[in-house]
């Protein structure tokens, strides 16, 4: 397919909005300690964007999971292809996500993570493409709601190209 990208969030635009959410979850968590989980791989740029942004004492680790979008939501359906290396039992966990599309991933690995017993367990997601849900997922900070179109950048990708955009665009066939 011949496609080129369209600006749908600019960097200034997305990084205006990650110094909010690090302000709002800096106020949030003051006098604790926070376990971010990153999602691999799409949601290293944002993480490590909104790490830097945080003044609270910060641990990271890093999970890689994949989801069977077979439509049916159950919790099931998630393969871990790269496991934590620390526990997380009582410790206050934010996963770190790129996008909340379907919900899938997001369903399925809150309800892995919560059995091992953290203190807290909140999710953050950059990107929320709410008319794509399929399932219902608490999420505790949002960046951006945007339209059920396909994105690259920031951390998304498009068969594995395009992470590496400094903005979110939107891929648009030719
Ligand atoms: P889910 O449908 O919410 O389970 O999302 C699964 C994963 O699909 C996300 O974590 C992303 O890695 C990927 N994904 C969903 N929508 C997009 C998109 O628009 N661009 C790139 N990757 C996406
Ligand atoms: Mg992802």
């Amino acid at each position: 397919m011949k496609y080129h990208i369209d600006e749908l969030i600019s960097q200034e635009t997305v990084e205006k909005k990650i110094d909010e959410l690090a302000e709002q979850i800096n106020r949030d968590y003051e006098g604790k300690e926070l376990h971010l989980i990153v999602v691999l791989k799409g949601s290293v740029f944002f993480a490590c964007e909104l790490a830097k942004r945080l003044t609270i004492p910060v641990t990271m680790d890093f999970m890689s999971v994949s989801s069977y979008g077979s439509g049916m939501v159950s919790a099931g359906e998630i393969t871990v292809k790269k496991e934590l290396d620390e526990d997380i039992d009582g410790r206050d966990v934010l996963i770190v996500e790129d996008i909340f599309d379907s919900g899938i991933t997001l369903f399925n690995l809150r309800i892995l993570l919560l059995a091992r017993n953290p203190k807290s367990l909140k999710i953050v997601t950059l990107l929320d493409k709410k008319d794509n849900h399929n399932t219902e997922v608490p999420i505790d900070y949002v960046g951006f709601e945007i339209p059920n179109k396909f994105v690259v950048g920031y951390g998304l990708d498009y068969a594995q190209k395009h992470r590496n955009l400094p903005y979110i665009g939107v891929v648009v066939e030719d």
